[in-house]
């Protein structure tokens, strides 16, 4: 079988699907609260077309699949599209929401082997939550994270730590690790915010929010990770689940990346910040055979950057401004 490697010798095994750009949020660090412009529907990827995108990558190597968005639950029927992708046999499937339309189709996602659900949530003060996704959602995720653990199904917290915001959440937050079996993973705040703004200097950069759970936690063990992994995971003596660091603007696990990535329009991205490197859906509705998108796919990989700061340099416009919707994380 052929293998998806890229030019620095990296073995692509993971595809990340951002299935539409529409969100129920509005999460201040991903999405401006008014004049976005969403993707017309005639743009985005069909299902029919991205379970053959999947189909083609498993051929080369893929075993991981991450469906995102927006939030993958506002794609009309979801659930007949992750019917359709569990049927292709792929190993794994996991999915990152933001858990205000997830808790309804909990039992179903368990039923089709869902991997896991990565649960977006900034703290646990409604109004704070109101104040950072400018939506009244929070009792519903909260609901959903307790469904989710009682499915069994594998979850994890993903926290954007943003200085001025939920710096108080840091603490309440890892207490859900001590509490429940869930990892929670706090993220540095990058400058996908749909607004072109950007801090000169990270406030809350993976290093200082290390040094906040140590002092909070003075137990906290750093645990061995797979190479490819994006978080640092720690282990706290007594508690159930397990608290991460995700060095995303810092792009600390860039050298061993293994992840491309579809947007909802069709671009692929061999990187998160690159600029985009082709349109698959053009390709498709252009009748491209499978072996033609098998050979524009591992063209791609001919040319990738070897970090994320190599492809931000490479852009034709700097800096990075688009919303994370348009990219999926
Ligand atoms: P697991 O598969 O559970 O390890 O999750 P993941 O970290 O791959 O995915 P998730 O969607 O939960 O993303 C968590 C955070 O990591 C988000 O802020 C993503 O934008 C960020 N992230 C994911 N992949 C990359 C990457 O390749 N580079 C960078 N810089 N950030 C990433
Ligand atoms: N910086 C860091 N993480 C972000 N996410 C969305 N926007 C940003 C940003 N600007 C996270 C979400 C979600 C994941 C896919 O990406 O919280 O959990
Ligand atoms: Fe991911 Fe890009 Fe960083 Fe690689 S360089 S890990 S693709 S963000």
């Amino acid at each position: 079988m052929e293998k998806l490697v890229d030019n620095h010798g990296r073995e692509i095994n993971y595809l990340r699907l951002a299935v539409t750009d529409r969100c129920n949020l509005r999460c201040f660090y991903c999405m401006p609260e008014q004049g976005i412009k969403y993707v017309p529907r005639e743009d985005l990827l069909r299902y029919e077309e991205m379970v053959r995108i999947v189909e083609l990558l498993k051929n080369l190597g893929v075993t991981k699949l991450r469906i995102t968005g927006g939030e993958p639950f506002l794609r009309k029927d979801m659930m007949q599209f992750l019917r359709m992708v569990a049927a292709t046999g792929l190993e794994e499937i996991h999915i990152t929401t933001n858990g205000t339309l997830t808790d309804p189709h909990i039992p179903e996602l368990r039923e089709l082997g869902i991997k896991s659900i990565n649960l977006s949530l900034d703290t646990l003060d409604p109004q704070r939550f109101f104040s950072i996704t400018r939506r009244d959602s929070f009792e519903k995720v909260i609901a959903t994270f307790h469904r989710l653990i009682e499915s069994g199904i594998r979850t994890k917290i993903n926290m954007v730590v943003m200085d001025g915001k939920n710096i108080e959440d840091i603490t309440p937050m890892a207490g859900l690790a001590r509490d429940y079996p869930v990892d929670v993973r706090f993220i540095e705040e990058m400058p996908f915010n749909g607004d072109g703004s950007r801090q000169d200097v990270l406030p809350w950069h993976h290093k200082e929010i290390v040094n906040v759970l140590r002092s909070e936690f003075p137990g906290l063990e750093k645990l061995p990770m797979k190479p490819t992994s994006t978080s640092q995971m720690y282990r706290v003596p007594g508690f159930l689940g397990r608290i991460g660091v995700i060095a995303a603007f810092s792009r600390t696990f860039c050298g061993t990346c293994n992840r491309i990535r579809i947007t909802p329009s069709g671009v692929l991205r061999t990187c998160l910040y690159d600029q985009g490197v082709f349109n698959i859906r053009d390709l498709i509705r252009k009748g491209a055979s499978d072996e033609q998108l098998t050979a524009a796919l591992i063209q791609a990989l001919s040319h990738r950057a070897k970090d994320g700061f190599e492809a931000e340099a490479r852009r034709a416009h700097l800096p990075v401004h688009e919303s994370m919707s348009t990219i999926g994380g």
